[in-house]
């Protein structure tokens, strides 16, 4: 049975304002060199759907932290079985294993997960379907403050494939307890929510989306949660939505370009700008291990907040 006093990484909302200040403040601690805490635990990379930066740097923080960590081999593990993930979570947690980072394709699973796990066993999400992806949001927070920028007051857009985006959801929802004095979303039609979150404004093109912005957040087609027919030929898309050094032109001289990776390049981004000098893309996958840290830190170490 789910165990109150077990903490979770689930989304944005398990995190106080205080909390979101202390994780990002020690990301950017612990990248300027801070002694890392240590935390004797071991955890578990269970992932079922591909990542590279997601999983090597949980890996890397957890390592840094003097962590055991463990990665599944799903197609050689018992869920090729027939396991459910349930009974999955409880066999690592009999083996004393303190978390499991958990990446799945169905929206809301690591939440229903969460309800289900037994007591000491903690669940962090690294992206649900088109649900959330907590710690990629507070990388790109992180990755903002280590490079000098406060996001009180900026104006930023977020364009792409917002709809199927974990990546958008969770960067709206941090980016609105910022501070921040607009937050634009752009994208195709069928790649925007039925929805948007109060406050949020829908530019209706690139270039109205990233004029006068500080920040631009750029996202991929996620293919992987489309049918076939309506992945956009890359040529047109890129044309329509690709960010090119014109758009930066019109955008605030000193902004800054996010991607959380990977990246398409010729499609929702060019390689000048990928590469160019506004690019903060490896940044934020430097800030990504520090930011895991942070995380692991927040979860278990005994100088963590209340
Ligand atoms: C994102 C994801 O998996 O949601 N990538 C990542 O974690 N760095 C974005 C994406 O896959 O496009």
């Amino acid at each position: 049975m789910a165990d109150p006093g077990t903490r979770h990484f689930l989304d944005l909302d398990v995190l106080s304002d205080r909390d979101l200040d202390w994780l990002s403040a020690r990301a950017c601690e612990l990248a300027r060199g801070a002694a890392p805490a240590s935390v004797p635990a071991t955890v578990v990379n269970l992932f079922f759907e591909p990542s590279t930066r997601t999983r090597v740097s949980f890996e890397l923080a957890a390592r840094g932290l003097g962590m055991t960590v463990v990665n599944v081999e799903l197609d050689r593990s018992s869920s090729s079985k027939g396991e459910s993930l349930e009974d999955t979570a409880a066999t690592l947690a009999a083996m004393g294993v303190a978390a499991i980072i958990l990446r799945h394709p169905e929206t809301g699973r690591c939440h229903q997960l969460a309800r289900a796990v037994p007591a000491g066993l903690s669940l962090l999400n690294a992206g649900d379907g088109a649900g959330h992806h907590p710690s990629q949001a507070l990388l790109d927070l992180a990755t903002l403050m280590d490079a000098g920028i406060d996001l009180k007051g900026q104006t930023v857009a977020i364009v792409g494939d917002i709809r199927h985006s974990r990546v958008a959801r969770s960067d709206l929802a941090l980016f609105g307890r910022s501070g921040v004095a607009e937050l634009r979303v752009a994208g195709p039609d069928s790649m925007l929510p039925d929805r948007l979150p109060a406050g949020v404004v829908r530019a209706d093109s690139l270039d109205s989306a990233v004029r006068g912005a500080g920040v631009i957040v750029m996202l991929r087609v996620q293919h992987e949660r489309m049918d076939r027919q309506a992945w956009p030929d890359p040529a047109s898309y890129h044309r329509q939505w690709g960010l090119q050094p014109q758009h930066l032109a019109l955008a605030d001289p000193d902004c800054r370009v996010l991607h959380p990776g990977p990246i398409n390049r010729g499609m929702e981004i060019s390689g000048a700008v990928a590469d160019g000098p506004r690019s903060l893309i490896l940044d934020q996958v430097r800030m990504g291990v520090h930011t895991r840290m942070a995380i692991f830190e927040w979860l278990f170490s005994d100088g963590r907040l209340s």
